[in-house]
């Protein structure tokens, strides 16, 4: 019960490109007990936080920090005073100084953060490789499992703590390389091309949470204010789109428990 005698009521809000925050975000909801899920794709649901007892941030770890799209989502979130505030980082094993520039980004709004949870699931990164072999998938979802029961009780306690983060080296040498790179995020979807086995779905652009992809003549075209969530290339249920020369080698990634139409009804 609330100290007012009403209903506790705990919005989590998520970004995901590939279904892992999403998966995350709906394990914290259940384990919290009936929190109800917004996505960041669209502005208009920060305003259902102004009657919230705890608001949650759930998102995926872009180049060591908070992606874009998190931090204009952030411009519009105006919780009660007094709202109990905490995160889940969702990465691939570098949280790095995510969570520290979030509790300074929530800061500045007046915001406190007062849990903030480093999860680690397999990488999306398709630049970089796939997901890697099954075993470890396995092993990676049963940790993060345990990790988001553990942060659930942590939040239903309203425990305040240092948010988690990673090592100083992490935190000096690729805080610079994500203050390097952010302003390039928009346009690095020249490197997008597709092969002869695109049959113009349409999915991508369905499953891109910032409506960067038209189709134009029977191919995507991507109109560079891309947030880099690789949505596009992990769904493409043809495979048949690529980002540089290596991706036709490496396999595609999405969550095994979120289905594509959670994705796109839920990307705002
Ligand atoms: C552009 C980009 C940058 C990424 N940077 C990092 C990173 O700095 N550290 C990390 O551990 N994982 C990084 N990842 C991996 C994702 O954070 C990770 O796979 C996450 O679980 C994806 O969540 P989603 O399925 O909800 O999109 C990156 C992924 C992408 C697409």
């Amino acid at each position: 019960m609330h100290p007012a005698g009403g209903i506790m009521k705990t919005i989590i809000y998520y970004y995901t490109g590939t279904g892992n925050s999403l998966w995350t975000a709906r394990l914290l909801a259940a384990e919290i007990g009936g929190a109800e899920l917004y996505s960041m794709a669209g502005a208009e649901n920060a305003s259902a936080s102004a009657d919230a007892d705890a608001v949650g941030l759930v998102f995926p770890v872009h180049i060591w920090g908070v992606p874009g799209l998190v931090i204009r989502f952030l411009e519009h979130l105006r919780p009660r005073p007094g709202t109990y505030c905490f995160a889940a980082a969702v990465n691939a094993g570098q949280v790095s100084r995510t969570l520290i520039q979030l509790k300074h980004l929530m800061r500045d709004r007046g915001l406190t953060l007062s849990a903030g949870f480093d999860v680690v699931l397999p990488s999306n990164y398709i630049p970089w490789g796939g997901p890697g072999p099954a075993e470890r998938l396995e092993e990676l979802y049963r940790e993060a499992r345990n990790k988001i029961v553990r942060s659930a009780g942590a939040v239903k306690n309203r425990e305040r703590r240092p948010v988690d983060r990673g090592p100083l080296w992490q935190r000096i040498i690729f805080t610079a390389l994500y203050k390097w790179t952010f302003g390039m995020v928009p346009k690095l979807d020249r490197d997008f091309w597709t092969d002869d086995k695109c049959n113009a779905c349409g999915i991508c652009e369905k499953v891109c949470p910032v409506g960067n992809i038209a189709i134009e003549s029977g191919r995507p075209v991507w109109r560079h204010r891309c947030e880099q969530c690789l949505a596009c290339i992990q769904w493409c249920p043809q495979e048949a789109i690529q980002y540089g020369k290596k991706t036709p080698a490496y396999d595609r990634y999405h969550h095994p428990e979120v289905k594509v139409k959670d994705v796109i009804t839920r990307a705002g």
